[in-house]
């Protein structure tokens, strides 16, 4: 490759990317890189997402999405295909951003990867850059370079008896991965992908930092270069580090619930010192998603792997598993007994803006009230369809509501589980008319406890 003609290329955003992998990281990074300017394929093994995503569609919830989705389907730079082989032979710079699920003993699975790195071996026509994005243990990026040289046409076989093949050294100066761990929250990805507080970029090789220089420049912060094991660790550092705020934060309030103080204020308190912060300390029934449990087992197995009993982590799990356990408590002291009970379920997704339910506390809890006895009437601006996978309609014990005012209708109890802004605009007072018992249960501290006194509810929330 000509240096210079390439270069020139780079700042003309002539070099085509593609992404693969079209989840909650894979589509906001697509799309993001076509709203800066490049041209970007998208591919997914699961080939009902391409036909989503190229009637215009989104096959998940999440906020600003659609708008940059339907404008780069329109102006060309945003291409899913199908033909994943001819999209790797046409990149040079490419996102692995699929999935990395779950062992039963905390490992990640990193076959999905594996399956990537195999696929662009076999189709290496050229210099190309692999960018880890998805999260995954550290020296996954070392597997992944390991993997392209073995299975690369001629890989390893510069032997007397392969004449005329390509040696390792000779693949290797055609392709680089780098590890670019991706920190956007659900529910905020497109602002997120837009203003992030930072962008770390662990690499090995020039080429491999000028490209992602290059197109990281517009975005105004901080780009950490990093050797590829560091970058990482950052990414399970800091997941690891979010959760133990919040196990901690969990912790404090439950205390604060025995000794009669109030954790909003303790948080205000500890979070004027700037080296806390007040950030990531809500209390509540602890944490879900798809990222923050799974990244942090993935991270006590790293340890224990590495012979490291890291066992604060272990903890912080632990603290979090009981969160549910608690609130279903908070819930029997408030009703008693619960069978035969209409309880109010606000909240489904395992946070706001979002329509994801994976490891939600929510489905504990329910499962915790079925278990008693209790009948639901649940509601969620955007998770709905996605819990009646779960939780399906049938035998009269589970309803889903149309609105919110409707799951309080002849409840003896209300459970806030998510914290959604339109919760905190409910008129109470229309609330508490609809309700059988007048008896919230704010697993995640949504108002004043004045607030809902005043409106005539007995209120119980999380560490105050
Ligand atoms: C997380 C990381 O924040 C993000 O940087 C990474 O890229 C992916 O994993 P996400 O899974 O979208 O993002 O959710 P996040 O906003 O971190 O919340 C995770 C869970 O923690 C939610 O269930 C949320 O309700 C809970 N949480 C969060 C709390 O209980 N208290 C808090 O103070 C913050």
């Amino acid at each position: 490759m000509e240096d210079r003609v390439f270069a020139r290329e780079l700042q003309d955003k002539m070099v085509p990317i593609m992404v693969l992998g079209m989840g909650h990281v894979g589509i906001p990074t697509a799309v993001g890189l076509a709203e800066l300017g490049w041209k970007v394929a998208g591919v997914d093994q699961d080939l009902a997402k391409i036909a989503i995503l190229r009637e215009g569609r989104l096959p998940f919830y999440e906020p600003e999405l659609q708008e940059l989705l339907s404008k780069h389907l329109a102006s060309g730079r945003f291409i899913p295909t199908e033909d994943v082989e001819g999209a790797i032979r046409s990149a040079t710079v490419l996102f692995v951003c699929v999935g990395t699920p779950q062992r039963n003993n905390g490992e990640a699975d990193l076959s999905q990867v594996e399956a990537v790195a195999r696929m662009i071996a076999r189709n290496l026509n050229g210099y190309k850059l692999i960018v880890e994005k998805s999260t995954v243990p550290a020296i996954t990026a070392q597997w992944i370079k390991r993997t392209i040289q073995r299975y690369a046409k001629g890989g390893n076989t510069n032997s007397p008896e392969n004449p005329g093949h390509v040696s390792g050294s000779e693949i290797s100066s055609r392709f680089d991965v780098a590890s670019n761990p991706e920190f956007l929250q659900e529910g905020r990805a497109v602002h997120d992908f837009f203003h992030p507080e930072r962008v770390v970029c662990g690499v090995d090789s020039e080429q491999a930092w000028e490209i992602l220089a290059e197109i990281y420049r517009p975005l105004q912060c901080p780009i950490l270069r990093t050797d590829l094991n560091t970058a990482e660790l950052i990414k399970h550092t800091a997941n690891a580090f979010l959760a133990t705020k919040i196990s901690f934060i969990n912790m404090v309030a439950d205390l604060c619930e025995t000794v009669g103080a109030d954790v909003m204020r303790v948080v205000e308190g500890i979070g004027l010192d700037p080296r806390i912060g007040p950030d990531f300390l809500r209390p509540g029934i602890g944490f879900g998603g798809y990222c923050l449990p799974k990244d942090l087992r993935a991270f006590i197995y790293l340890a224990e792997v590495q012979g490291l009993d890291f066992s604060l982590l272990k903890e912080v799990e632990r603290v979090n598993q009981r969160r549910s356990e608690v609130f279903l408590k908070k819930v029997h002291q408030a009703l008693w007994v619960l069978n035969g009970k209409t309880v109010g379920v606000l909240g489904l997704a395992f946070k706001p803006n979002t329509d994801d339910i994976r490891e939600a506390p929510s489905i504990k809890i329910i499962q915790g009230l079925l278990a008693e006895g209790a009948v639901l009437q649940l509601y969620d601006p955007s998770a709905m369809r996605n819990m009646q996978a779960i939780f399906p309609e049938e035998g009269g014990r589970v309803k889903y509501c149309s609105l919110a005012y409707d799951a309080a209708r002849g409840a003896h109890a209300l459970l806030f589980l998510t914290e959604w802004d339109e919760f905190r605009q409910l008129d109470l007072a229309q609330v508490r008319n609809l309700m059988e018992v007048p008896i919230l249960v704010d697993g995640r501290n949504l108002f004043a406890p004045a607030q809902a006194r005043a409106a005539g509810f007995e209120y119980i929330s999380i560490g105050r």
